[in-house]
């Protein structure tokens, strides 16, 4: 397992002369990958086991369980449009986590260019029914939640072009930042989850919005913060990796690993409040 497993996977994200402050930031990358991957895991479980079974036995109902708009009877264009976007939703949040493990790559490269073409197509199309399910059919968050969404969806097909172009130039080393940049925006809506289960733990009741409007300066705040923080962390890595000196590597790999925490947490909020309860 060490030898196999743990070695390659730890090794893949440091350099080829680590210093002890290399070794420390990349395991707070592997400690960050390895949570947000169990949160996908079960974010799957739970779409596949509420949406994916209700489908097969019939019971519409239960997509309205957690959302307001979710089967509308008659509204055969809006129900195809949410059935494939939680069909996709299931399979990006489990190629996503698979796609950035460096050695999976290094291993399996066909296993990468697949799904890596399958991950691309699906965050485009899933990307283009969530415009139509946020304009067309109207979501729960109001006007700043479907500008916030949508300027996420605009990120994912900017992103997924840039990933692509670099991949055919050749240029490996820009292709994987912006990979890892695509991963952070497509992850967007779970952060959105785990974010808000966080608060939610913390306060124990509804504080900075309105649970009837699913409004506020707390959600507003989170709307952005969804993606532009995860994107911003990325960033903060990219340097501390690439030109930051020790003291610089050190900080980011304790900030990284303090967020991971309160990540974790968040995860367990939404796994026991959200996700569990409608896993049957
Ligand atoms: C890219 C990854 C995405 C994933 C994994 C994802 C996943 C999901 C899931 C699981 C639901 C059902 C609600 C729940 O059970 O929690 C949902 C609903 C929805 N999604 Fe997405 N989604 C993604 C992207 C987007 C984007 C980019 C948009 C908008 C541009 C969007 C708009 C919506 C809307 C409007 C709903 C209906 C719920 C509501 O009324 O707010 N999604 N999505």
């Amino acid at each position: 397992m060490m030898k196999t497993v743990i070695r390659p996977l730890f090794k893949s994200f440091i350099l080829n002369h680590p210093t002890n402050e290399d070794k420390i930031l990349a395991f707070s990358a592997i400690f960050w990958f390895t949570i947000a991957f169990i949160g996908h895991l079960i974010f799957v479980l739970y779409i596949i086991s509420l949406y994916g079974i209700s489908l097969f036995e019939g019971d519409f109902d239960r997509w309205n369980a957690m959302m307001p708009k979710g089967y509308i009877e008659g509204d055969i264009a809006g129900n195809i449009s949410i059935g494939v976007h939680l069909l996709l939703a299931a399979i990006i949040s489990i190629g996503g986590p698979l796609q950035i493990i460096p050695k999976l790559r290094d291993y399996v490269p066909r296993f990468h260019r697949w799904n890596g073409r399958l991950y691309v197509s699906t965050a485009v199309i899933i990307t283009l029914t969530g415009f139509y399910l946020t304009w067309v059919r109207g979501s729960v968050g109001g006007l700043v939640g479907a500008v916030a969404i949508t300027i996420n969806g605009i990120l994912i097909l900017l992103f997924s072009l840039i990933v692509i172009r670099y991949a055919m130039a050749g240029n490996f080393k820009s292709h994987r930042k912006w990979a890892l940049r695509l991963f952070m925006v497509v992850s967007g809506v779970w952060f959105f989850r785990v974010g808000f289960m966080l608060w939610m733990l913390i306060h124990q009741k509804p504080v900075g919005f309105d649970p009837a409007t699913f409004q506020g300066p707390f959600l507003t705040f989170l709307n952005f913060a969804q993606y532009l923080l995860p994107l911003l962390v990325l960033e903060i890595y990219f340097w501390a990796n690439e030109r930051a000196r020790k003291t610089g590597k050190i900080t980011t790999a304790a900030i990284i690993t303090i967020l991971t925490i309160a990540m974790g947490v968040g995860i367990f909020g939404a796994t026991v409040g959200m996700w569990f309860p409608n896993i049957n």
